[in-house]
């Protein structure tokens, strides 16, 4: 039995999904003619409370788009030290926009409203990238996939706007934060200009994200996704797994992050490793390894041993993550936890 836990991009469209996708009326989406696309676009901006939405190849695109439409060469933007847009995005501020990043770090994910404040350049001392942009993460995967409370990000982008900063919410999974807060997509949009969110993710479609903002700002999105090649045609195949996935998807997120505990105590009970989670975690679960361990001990054996073993994880160096998906069963899980209980004795 193989239990890939390494993301919850890896999931494959249910037969539902595929049906879905096949009785999808499309159009070529670059002339704005695809139904289903269109359709997708105007539900999720009407409950994002946004006017108007972009339906993207990816995550990554979405942020850079974002990023891109509300900046100009030369800005600085203020974002997380641990954020994806800085790490995982192949440079791309800097690459695409021609952005100086400024990341400020905190355990958690919440970035200090007064902190912000005090950081931001108005653009009147020559010396300075003038600061335009506030970039926030939820859930917060490089902080262990944490829910960071909405309070500290509407306080944050709120000290944001203060200053004349627009702000953008990295929302790949969003949709996990909402499943654990119980919030509306509405509410927890509300305090930033732009938002991505991911179909992809947790929810399980095959490919596509979208960007929320106001029409402005996506008509400049809009853009800069043809000018970087994100213009798809017939996309409405694609529109349609992630409707499906929105509809049938979103309440089974609470699936995982029960899933998720399960497996956390588990790992929490072997003295060999340490879990990193807890009441306001969703789908991913970080832990470590000692490095006294056996499979740490003549180079970090960990990750292969539980692949020979059928468990797919990922990460290095004492730290690894397990994700937690539609397509991980109650069985699956089981068989994980024996072969984890086996390697981490
Ligand atoms: C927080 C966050 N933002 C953005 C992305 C990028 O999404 P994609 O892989 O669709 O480009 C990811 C991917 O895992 C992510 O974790």
């Amino acid at each position: 039995m193989i239990v890939d836990f390494r993301s919850d991009t890896v999931t494959r469209p249910t037969e539902a999904m595929r049906e879905a996708m096949a009785r999808a009326p499309v159009g070529d989406d670059v002339f704005g003619d695809d139904p289903t696309v269109n359709a997708l676009q105007e539900r999720v901006a009407r409950e994002a409370g946004k006017e108007a939405a972009l339906l993207v190849p990816s995550g990554t695109m979405a942020n850079q788009l974002a990023l891109r439409a509300q900046t100009s060469a030369g800005d600085e933007v203020l974002l997380h030290a641990r954020s994806h847009i800085l790490n995982y995005e192949g440079g791309g501020a800097a690459a695409i926009s021609g952005l100086l990043c400024r990341a400020i770090d905190s355990a958690d994910g919440a970035l200090d409203g007064a902190r912000l404040s005090s950081l931001v350049h108005d653009g009147l001392d020559p010396h300075h990238a003038p600061t335009r942009l506030l970039c926030l993460e939820n859930t917060h995967n490089g902080c262990g996939g944490v829910v960071v409370p909405h309070a500290s990000l509407a306080v944050a982008a709120q000290a944001a706007r203060a200053s004349g900063l627009r702000t953008h919410l990295d929302g790949a999974r969003l949709w996990n934060a909402l499943a654990v807060t119980g919030q509306s997509l509405r509410e927890a949009a509300a305090p930033f200009d732009t938002v991505s969110l991911c179909f992809s993710k947790g929810l399980g479609a095959p490919v596509g994200s979208i960007l929320v903002g106001d029409h402005s700002t996506i008509a400049r999105a809009h853009r800069f996704r043809k000018m970087l090649g994100g213009g798809m045609r017939q996309a409405g195949i694609l529109a349609a797994a992630a409707d499906h996935a929105l509809t049938h998807h979103r309440a089974r997120l609470a699936e995982d992050h029960r899933r998720a505990d399960v497996l956390a105590r588990a790992l929490g009970e072997l003295p060999a490793a340490g879990v990193e989670y807890g009441p306001l975690h969703t789908n991913l679960v970080y832990f470590t390894v000692d490095a006294a361990h056996p499979l740490r001990r003549d180079g970090d054996l960990v990750v292969a041993s539980a692949a020979e073993h059928g468990v797919l994880i990922t990460g290095g160096g004492g730290r690894y993550r397990a994700a937690l998906h539609l397509d991980v069963t109650n069985d699956g899980l089981t068989h994980a936890i024996d072969v984890l209980r086996r390697l981490l004795v």
